[in-house]
């Protein structure tokens, strides 16, 4: 992402004014919100790269695109969410309709409009649905490496489904999504949040734990100690840490139909040959999720090193004002894969295959019609824009990273013919027949 301001560059806040050194008026120069970043065309190719690979994983398991809109009614995330968490609390982009008044919010999450939405259309009235999505997301949060304002999710949510089959099926999908991309140090943590009552009769225990440490607490523990007190696994305050350690594991208590459904879950990962750790800790920041949670995380990342996450949510639709619908599902950090991906030394280009230079009018006719029937072929061609010399032009051809320059002058007009020089192997440049351009240049490629 670029973060980096050019040397000696004035840059003024959105809202500065300033004045040019005679007093008269200059515009300001307005910059990128913080934590919100561009991605600039070097750093789009591995983030395409990602997005291909998601997009053939979600296909090869059968879930389908369903996209949803960017804002939603503040309700959906207060109520999805939970009034209780860091996202809902201090982490919302929430601004009132200057309309009617109405509290919206950007997303800070894609799964509950994915739910909002299958309610409102009955997606799962007659059959269960596989859905996947990706798209920004939105939370103020403190940006730092990996974690930032504006960021971007692959969601995948499988609505209607009740079994551990496809909560294995969704983390299987993510190992595949690794392989694909070649990551390398990437573990997979697991736990059971268990059913509403086995937290309810879990919450005593753990009120009573952290009221024996509350001089650890922070000012949000204080808060969600009797609210929420499993949100207090979720802090990273360092004083509370020994305590969370200490603190009663929701796991060993949890009922007979979340130990059966846990227990399938981890022999289809086993059958599976995916290697997984019980982390008795891990409750996810969010309030919907009951039974399976899941997080892949790296060590590579710092501070941020959850890559992906998930789990079920069999309660949300219900709390949404939709009728009961079990459901799975998970979310994946764009930035965070692309960092890893730089981390471990990837790169993409998007180069294309051929760059056309051309000298005078007939030759920049030529160079159109040479390009357009590469195109034709579906090849990738840059024809030089905006005049200059040859030499010039030339260094351009180099810098687009084709793989080939196609020369057009009058003798190339004259014999139908076109010069191609490869640019990336030293290999004489030769005279080409326009019939054949499209063949040798794609010889070149890459
Ligand atoms: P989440 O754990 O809040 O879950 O986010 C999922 C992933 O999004 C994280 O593992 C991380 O990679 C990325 N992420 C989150 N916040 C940021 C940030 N501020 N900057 C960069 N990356 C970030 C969810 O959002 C759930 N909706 C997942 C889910 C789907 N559960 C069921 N279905």
């Amino acid at each position: 992402m670029s973060t980096t301001e050019k040397p000696g560059s004035q840059v003024i806040s959105p809202r500065g004014s300033d004045t040019a050194a005679g007093g008269a008026p200059r515009a300001t120069r307005l910059q990128a919100v913080r934590g919100m970043n561009d991605v600039l065309p070097d750093e789009a190719p591995l983030w395409q790269r990602v997005e291909d690979a998601a997009r053939t994983v979600f296909a090869q398991y059968g879930y389908r695109n369903l996209r949803v809109p960017v804002v939603e009614a503040t309700a959906l995330f207060v109520r999805g969410i939970g009034d209780a968490t860091d996202i809902v609390e201090k982490e919302m982009y929430t601004f009132a309709d200057r309309l009617n008044g109405d509290s919206l919010t950007l997303r800070p999450e894609a799964t509950a409009g994915i739910v909002r939405a299958a309610i409102e259309h009955s997606l799962t009235y007659e059959r269960p649905q596989r859905v996947w999505t990706m798209g920004p997301m939105f939370r103020h949060e403190r940006p730092q490496k990996g974690r930032y304002r504006q960021f971007h999710q692959l969601d995948a949510e499988a609505l209607g489904f009740e079994g551990p089959d496809v909560d294995a099926e969704q983390i299987m999908m993510l190992a595949r999504l690794w392989k694909a991309l070649g990551l390398a140090d990437v573990s997979l943590k697991i736990n059971s949040i268990g059913d509403a009552d086995d937290r309810l009769r879990h919450r005593a225990l753990l009120i009573e734990h952290f009221e024996r440490h509350r001089d650890v607490l922070d000012a949000d523990a204080e808060r969600r100690l009797h609210a929420n007190p499993l949100r207090l696994l979720d802090s990273k305050h360092p004083p509370m840490q020994e305590a969370i350690r200490l603190a009663p594991r929701l796991i060993d208590r949890i009922g007979a139909p979340a130990r059966a459904h846990f227990e399938g879950l981890t022999a289809a990962l086993d059958a599976a040959g995916i290697a997984y750790e019980v982390d008795a800790r891990l409750v996810r920041g969010l309030d919907y999720y009951n039974r399976t949670v899941f997080e892949w995380v790296t060590g590579a990342l710092g501070a941020q090193g959850a890559i992906a996450g998930g789990g079920r949510y069999d309660g949300l639709a219900a709390l949404l004002g939709g009728k009961p619908m079990p459901a799975c599902g998970y979310a994946c950090g764009i930035e965070r894969l692309v960092l890893l991906l730089r981390e471990q030394g990837a790169t993409a280009h998007d180069a294309p295959l051929a760059y056309v230079a051309h000298a005078g009018d007939a030759a920049a006719r030529m160079a159109l019609a040479v390009a357009e029937s590469l195109r034709d072929r579906g090849h990738a061609v840059v024809v030089h824009a905006g005049g200059g010399s040859l030499k010039s032009q030339m260094k351009r051809a180099d810098a687009s990273g084709a793989a080939v320059a196609l020369i057009i002058g009058d003798d190339e007009v004259a014999a139908g013919t076109v010069t191609l020089k490869p640019l990336r192997v030293a290999a004489p440049q030769s005279a080409v027949a326009v019939a054949d351009v499209a063949a040798r240049a794609a010889s070149y490629a890459a």
